[in-house]
């Protein structure tokens, strides 16, 4: 029992130390076009208490490959492209679709877009919360490139790419960075739209981190999605995203 309590109270010195960084990188609104569309009740959240299902936690399975969704059939001008992982998360407990996934996927539902998954090559993220975290952290620390598999058949066919991340650690995870600096050329002089989940820290200033890597291109207005109602509340997701859609012209 006081082990169970000691390992609560470190979860939540995370989720502190989390916030505390996400309140470094958001507060740079409005340095490119795009706005940080959040409710005040998603990004102020109290985060403190633990996942909900810690102990269940088993290995991932996770293989890494990348999966039928990575494959652009549909010859539209839309892509998303996002990270997401299953596993044990932050308040929504042992999840087998990621929340970043799920709202990937209401974009794709309505705009008819194209998708990409971004898989890391070798599946060496952990399944457990805690460990995750430490692994994020070093990787953030080490400002690493992590490698992911394949690649978007060809970029140059879309003009608007929708980009969705949690937020790790107050940024975008380092393989996206990857991602962008992979593709870079490729993404210059396209229209870029980021989204998040995230526990508290709204969009993190993923659309100023995105224009400041990719300079050339044009930052749409972002959105950011708390995780644990991208696992149980879809219906309001949903209309936020159809709404936040037709703002942006789709
Ligand atoms: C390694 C790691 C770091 C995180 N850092 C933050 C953070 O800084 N701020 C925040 O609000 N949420 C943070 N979270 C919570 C995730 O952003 C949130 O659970 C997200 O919805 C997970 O999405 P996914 O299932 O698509 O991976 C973190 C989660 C993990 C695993």
């Amino acid at each position: 029992m006081k082990q169970k309590h000691l390992f609560a109270m470190l979860l939540c010195f995370v989720m502190v130390l989390m916030l505390a960084a996400c309140g470094n990188s958001t507060g740079n609104k409005g340095s490119t076009e795009s706005t940080q569309q959040e409710t005040s009740s998603d990004t102020d959240e109290a985060v403190s208490t633990t996942p909900a299902s810690s102990e269940e936690a088993e290995p991932q399975t996770d293989t890494g490959t990348p999966t039928d969704t990575e494959e652009p059939t549909s010859g539209s001008s839309v892509l998303v492209v996002y990270f997401s992982r299953t596993g044990e998360q932050y308040r929504v407990g042992v999840i087998d679709k990621g929340n970043t996934a799920i709202v990937a996927d209401m974009i794709v539902e309505a705009t008819g877009a194209d998708s990409f998954e971004i898989l890391p090559q070798e599946d060496y993220y952990p399944y457990t919360y805690d460990e995750l975290t430490d692994v994020a952290k070093q990787e953030q620390n080490e400002n690493a490139r992590p490698a992911y598999a394949g690649e978007v058949p060809d970029l140059s066919q879309y003009d608007t790419i929708f980009i969705g991340a949690p937020v790790w650690w107050g940024d975008w995870s380092m393989i996206c960075y990857t991602f962008f600096e992979n593709n870079a050329d490729a993404l210059s002089g396209k229209k870029l739209i980021p989204f998040s989940t995230h526990e508290g820290c709204g969009l993190s200033g993923f659309d100023r981190k995105l224009a400041s890597t990719i300079p050339n291109s044009t930052v749409g207005e972002g959105l950011a999605i708390s995780g644990s109602d991208a696992q149980n509340n879809q219906d309001s997701v949903r209309s936020r995203v159809n709404d936040w859609l037709s703002g942006l012209g789709f």
